[in-house]
Parts: structure tokens; C-alpha cells; sequence
């Protein structure tokens, strides 16, 4: 039997990497990792302690001493902060302001990276993020980096505000993801970046189900040669 592959999905923000990421998984029987949402924890972690997201020298310790647990339940990816599950109050507003001054920090990267590698030891895995293809997993067999619009990455998560009945203005929330964005590419430590070795999806007029079904393909192509590999 050939080892189990590991998938690292990257691409900006709401380009739909944790919705394809997990439901890949699902179909693969494999584990999903949202990176997103263990940077998003330690985000919010932050907040409830009144420390800014730039305080590298007191959000190191207060991490040291929080732990950050995800759990899939029923098919669902739950988040657990120091044994409480937050996974419903990580898509805030509040956290979308302030994650990407904190994801910069080096301490804090050094942190996630090293749990997240962990976490994929054993493979058949599907990660997502911005970092997994370049730095947490280069040596993974499927690197995606998924692209949209921006126009269409924030009809997207208007949507996704609106659906939990929190009302959000298009052109701000279109403002904070270009503005995330441009934070998380101009880091110098895991910036989001295209692995050159990375298949480039725009997913900007696909459903989800094509989507998925795109990565799907790609990841048996790999699996199925693995497997003409060991006969
Ligand atoms: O869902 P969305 O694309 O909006 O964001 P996310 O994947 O939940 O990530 C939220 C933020 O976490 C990003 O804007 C990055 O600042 C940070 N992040 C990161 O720095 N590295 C990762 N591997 C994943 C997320």
C-alpha cells in the first residue's frame, strides 16, 4: 500500500480553500487541517486578552500557555481554545481586522508551522492556508493554489456574514480582504505565495461542486500512479 498523500490548498482570502479543502477530505477519507482557523484561534486569544496583534514579546507567552484543538465532528471541523469550542466566533469582523498584523509576527509562524507539521505526520491529509505548499509542507505530491476575483471573493463572504446574520457593507468588506491580502503577501516570513510547482485553480465561476470535483481528479491521478508505483 503506498503512504497516503498529502494535499496543501493555498490561495488569498475567500477564494474557497477551507469550503474545498474540507469537503476534498471528506471524499478522499482524509483529515482536513484549516490552518486558517488555528491562526484564527490564537487571533482571538489575543483580543480576549486586550493585547494588540503587533505585542510579539507578550503574545508569545500567552500562546505558550494556550492550546489550540481541532476536532472534526459529524463531518464538521470544531476549534477548541484552551478546551472551548469557539469554532462559530472565529469569522468576525474583529478577527478579520486584526489576523493578518498578527499572522506576520515570526514567533508566531515558527509556532503554527512546527504544530501544523506535526499534525500532517502520518499524510493523507488535505492542509490549507497561505504558507502550506512553500513552507509547512514543500515536499507535499498535490500543491493547489486556488485564485478568484476580488469582486467575487467578497460577494462570497457577504454572504457568509449575511447567512449568520451579521450585516456587512460590500465595498468595506471587499476593502478588508484586499487589504489582508496585501498584508499576507508582503510578509517576509511564509508570505501567501504561488510553490512554483503548484496547480493554479480560479475558481471564480465554478460551484463548489466543480471545484472540489477539479481537485478530486487531480489528487487520484496522484494516488492512482502511487499505486501502479508499488506493484
Ligand atoms: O477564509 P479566509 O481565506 O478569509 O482566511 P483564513 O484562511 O481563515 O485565514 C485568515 C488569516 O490567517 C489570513 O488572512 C492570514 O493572515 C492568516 N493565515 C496565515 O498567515 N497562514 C496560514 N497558513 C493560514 C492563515
Amino acid at each position: 500500500m503506498p503512504k497516503p498523500i498529502r494535499i496543501a490548498i493555498d490561495g488569498p482570502a475567500a477564494s474557497g480553500k477551507s469550503t474545498s479543502a474540507r469537503l476534498l477530505a471528506k471524499k478522499l477519507g482524509y483529515l482536513h487541517i484549516d490552518t486558517g482557523s488555528m491562526y484564527r484561534a490564537a487571533t482571538l486569544a489575543v483580543i480576549k486578552n486586550n493585547l494588540k496583534p503587533t505585542d510579539e514579546a507578550n503574545i508569545l507567552p500567552l500562546l505558550s500557555s494556550t492550546t489550540i484543538e481541532l476536532k472534526t465532528e459529524n463531518g464538521n471541523l470544531r476549534v477548541f481554545l484552551d478546551a472551548k469550542d469557539v469554532s462559530d466566533s472565529l469569522r468576525t469582523p474583529e478577527i478579520d481586522h486584526n489576523i493578518s498584523q498578527f499572522s506576520a509576527l515570526q514567533g508566531v509562524r515558527q509556532l503554527m508551522v512546527d504544530k501544523q507539521r506535526e499534525l500532517a505526520r502520518n499524510g493523507g491529509i488535505v492542509m490549507d492556508g497561505r504558507d502550506i505548499g512553500t513552507v509547512v509542507l514543500p515536499g507535499a505530491e498535490l500543491k493547489v493554489f486556488l485564485i478568484a476575483s476580488l469582486e467575487e471573493r467578497a460577494a462570497r463572504r457577504l454572504k457568509e456574514l449575511s447567512q449568520k446574520g451579521i450585516e456587512a457593507d460590500f465595498e468595506i468588506v471587499k476593502q478588508e480582504i484586499a487589504r489582508r491580502d496585501h498584508i499576507d503577501s508582503a510578509r517576509t516570513s511564509g508570505p501567501l505565495k504561488k510553490a512554483k510547482d503548484a496547480r493554479e485553480l480560479d475558481t471564480s465561476r465554478l460551484s463548489i461542486e466543480e471545484q472540489v470535483e477539479h481537485l478530486f481528479q487531480w489528487a487520484m491521478e496522484i494516488i492512482d500512479s502511487k499505486n501502479q508505483d508499488c506493484k
